[in-house]
């Protein structure tokens, strides 16, 4: 899938087999990341799309992402909730994995919560720590915007210098405090996966400035700001990246951790909905 007048197309299709099935269209996006799918539960007068079933969506396939579409309301707003994500891992690019992403914006979403597992590099940080993403770094090696640029859907060379919304972050930190969760502000930098990171790779990401690692996000926030979303980024530090601790990473364990702060992350996540 490349960007061109075909992409636009399948875009609109994707979007008309949506309306027909939506009773009130979303104005605000939300991505769970790994493990973290249980605000799905709080949506009511759900609709629930399969990836399946939607033209030209991507499936995913790894474990912990339920891979549908949830329409509804959390908090009186109207949502459209990804349950389970694409991951340039998994083989698709960068046009496949940021698709639902065009999809929101046809449908008129203006906002983005978008939320991930990512490993912890800043030394301050533990596992089970919530993030909220200041910036970003991109060592994915790609980019979703390559290739033609299609005008209607935003500008040749977009401004990333707020890539994450000031005012989003401080009134994120101020309903952070109001539920009594401390959470920390930090750098994400992606890369592809889906390997875990070295220890000598880990040192040089926090040498050029990160904070935490993940295998995701970046091309979903890329796109957003590209489409003129505003964007809040919340990462759920499921394990101490590779080499901090002498530990061995796995999967199991990034589940693990995600399962055991999922609650908090979802009455955060439910706050915000409501002043975002
Ligand atoms: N590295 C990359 N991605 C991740 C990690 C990590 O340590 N933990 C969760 N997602």
């Amino acid at each position: 899938m490349i960007l061109d007048k075909e992409y636009s197309v399948k875009l609109a299709e994707a979007r008309s087999y949506l309306v027909e099935r939506v009773t009130v269209l979303p104005e605000l996006g939300v991505i769970l990341g790994s493990g973290l799918g249980g605000f799905a539960n709080l949506v009511e007068e759900k609709v629930v799309i399969p990836y399946k079933d939607i033209p030209h969506f991507p499936i995913s396939t790894v474990e912990g992402h339920a891979g549908q579409l949830v329409f509804g309301k959390v908090q009186g707003r109207s949502v459209v909730v990804m349950q389970g994500r694409f991951h340039f891992y998994e083989g698709y690019t960068m046009q496949e994995v940021t698709f639902p992403i065009r999809v929101m914006q046809v449908l008129g979403v203006t906002g983005l919560i978008v939320t991930n597992a990512a490993g912890g590099i800043n030394s301050a940080f533990s596992s089970g720590n919530l993030v909220l993403i200041k910036d970003h770094l991109n060592l994915m090696g790609d980019n979703p915007l390559r290739g033609a640029n299609l005008s209607n859907l935003g500008p040749r060379f977009p401004d990333l210098s707020e890539g994450y919304n000031l005012e989003w972050r401080q009134k994120a930190l101020g309903i952070a405090k109001e539920l009594g969760i401390n959470p920390q502000e930090g750098i994400y930098v992606a890369v592809c996966g889906p390997n875990y990171e070295t220890p000598a790779e880990i040192r040089y990401m926090r040498t050029i400035g990160a904070d935490m690692v993940g295998m995701s996000t970046v091309p979903e926030v890329i796109v957003a700001n590209h489409g003129g979303m505003k964007v809040l980024g919340i990462s759920c530090v499921t394990n101490m990246a590779a080499g901090i601790l002498g530990q061995k990473l796995s999967h199991v364990e990034v589940m693990e951790t995600a399962g055991r702060i999922e609650k908090q992350f979802v009455n955060f996540v439910q706050a915000l909905v409501k002043v975002l």
